[in-house]
């Protein structure tokens, strides 16, 4: 456990140790001593800044890459003052590229004038060696760049570059180590993403992350309740256990076990209150799952289940490996066995050969599903990915078709939404309301969000509070 490394006693004249996490440890006592030398010549503590783009495991990679630069002495700031800037890269679709590019061109000017300060780029986008090759020549100014599968190297990879002048590539293509026990800073005190398998082995044909994050691999679950206890005992309540398909949670174990027994097992966890997952593909939801779900008291209303498409022959194409019908009577299970459970998904609007008429399938199943929360996006070219060779839909179809589809979303999750008005149900307070500091917002179990009277004081708890007013995707309410 890394608390019980005491990295202030690490002997340094050694080589460093082969093993891991004992060898990052090293490195991280290493760069103290780095740190040192800064404090004394610049009278204060170095700055980091890391922009996190994509998903949740993004966020949480974030969160392990901060507890490593805070262990050796950074403090957290601004992009404008950071002696090191990090953008924790995604590229599940292209304008989450075309903005990482956009940051890069706006820093040459900043690394002209601070030679000193180091640029970093890490995440999903690195392991593209197209966007290593583009980086190398338009932006060279760049210092360091590590890829999805080392992060756990950050430590060793810091330590590397101080008094280098040339740029520091680290990629791997992939690995089956999961390094466990690093130090991590979390974003909010009461609640934390914990990831329990890397990796996507499904291969949807128009998905780059099975390329950039390679082949599925679980956590042990007994280093996943490990380092649950120890969140609970560090103040959370609430953990959302990471996934690209936590559905096939297990299969490669060497004891195999199924995300409904992890669950399980995660529940009879004392002190913990909220239980939440992400993502799940339909093709894997078992009828254990939803039992698990519904027994439960710690498990929240709400299962994120992306559906893609609503037309059998696109989804065929999209090699999701479930029809229309498929999807809709398992959805339609869900809604029966847990009634008040909450459905999200995931839209994409424009895949290759989709005509208007398989956009008024996916439109049809909003329509009866009724989601109280769906995320559409446009379709966008992967290369090398089987999507990216197959004809490609007109820029202006895919618009129109887009537009109709966000319009259906939000006129049925609106309704869907508004069924919960005047109900009173428990909400964990997460910040204070962005617009008007009189008020703060709370999640309920369903994950929809709820702006109430309140306090900073309340951060972290869990209350009742009323329904009243329904916003579309949020609502208004008061403690009760
Ligand atoms: N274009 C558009 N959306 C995509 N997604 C994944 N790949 C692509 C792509 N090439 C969407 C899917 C997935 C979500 C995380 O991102 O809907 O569920
Ligand atoms: Fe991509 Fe499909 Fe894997 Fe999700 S399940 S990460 S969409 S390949």
């Amino acid at each position: 456990m890394y608390q019980e490394i005491d990295v202030d006693h690490i002997n340094l004249e050694l080589p460093p140790p082969l093993d891991e996490p004992d060898r990052q440890y090293y490195y991280i006592a290493k760069c103290r001593e780095q740190i040192s030398a800064f404090r004394e010549k610049n009278g204060r503590n170095p700055i980091a800044c890391i922009t996190t783009f994509g998903c949740q495991m993004n966020a949480r990679d974030s969160e392990k890459l901060e507890g490593i630069l805070k262990t050796v002495g950074y403090e957290i700031g601004e992009e404008e003052s950071a002696d090191f800037v990090i953008f924790n890269t995604c590229t599940v679709r292209d304008n989450a590229n075309q903005r990482v590019y956009g940051r890069l061109g706006e820093l040459k000017g900043y690394k002209r004038k601070h030679p000193d300060r180091k640029i970093a780029l890490c995440g999903c986008m690195m392991q593209e060696p197209s966007v290593i090759e583009k980086i190398r020549t338009s932006y060279p100014f760049v210092d360091l760049i590590f890829g999805t599968h080392n992060l756990y190297k950050f430590a060793e990879l810091l330590y590397a570059l101080q008094g280098r002048d040339d740029m520091l590539i680290d990629v791997w293509e992939g690995t089956d180590s999961i390094v466990e026990d690093l130090p991590v800073e979390r974003k909010y005190p009461f609640k934390s993403g914990i990831n329990i398998m890397f990796g996507c082995n499904n291969f949807c044909s128009y998905c780059i992350v099975p390329y950039v994050r390679g082949r599925e691999r679980s956590r042990e679950p007994e280093d996943i309740l490990e380092e649950v206890r120890r969140l609970v005992a560090d103040g959370v309540v609430e953990v959302m256990l990471l996934g690209q398909n936590v559905n096939s949670y297990g299969r490669n174990l060497k004891h195999p076990m199924s995300f409904a027994r992890l669950l399980r097992e995660v529940e009879k966890i004392e002190g913990l209150r909220r239980i939440r997952f992400m993502t799940s593909h339909p093709k894997d939801l078992s009828d254990e799952l939803i039992q698990v779900m519904k027994e439960s008291e710690k498990i929240c209303r709400h299962l994120h289940l992306p559906v893609q498409a609503g037309s059998s022959r696109i989804l065929e194409a999209m090699n999701r490996r479930y029809t229309k019908e498929q999807y809709l009577a398992l959805a339609e299970k869900i809604r029966r066995e847990i009634p008040d459970i909450a459905l999200t998904t995931d839209i994409i609007v424009g895949f290759p050969g989709e005509t208007a008429e398989d956009v008024e399938e996916t439109i049809d199943v909003i329509r009866r599903v009724q989601y109280e929360n769906a995320f559409t996006f446009i379709y966008s070219r992967r290369t090398g990915t089987p999507a990216a060779a197959m004809e490609q839909v007109p820029e202006e179809l895919v618009k129109a078709n887009f537009d109709r589809v966000l319009k259906t979303v939000q006129s049925t999750a609106r309704e869907r939404v508004s069924r919960y008005r005047g109900r009173v149900m428990d909400a964990l307070v997460e910040e204070v309301n962005e617009n008007d500091p009189a008020l703060v917002t709370g999640r309920l179990s369903n994950n929809i969000l709820v702006h109430f009277p309140g306090d900073a004081s309340l951060i972290g708890q869990i209350v009742d509070v009323s329904l009243d007013e329904c916003h579309g995707f949020y609502y208004m309410g008061h403690r009760v």
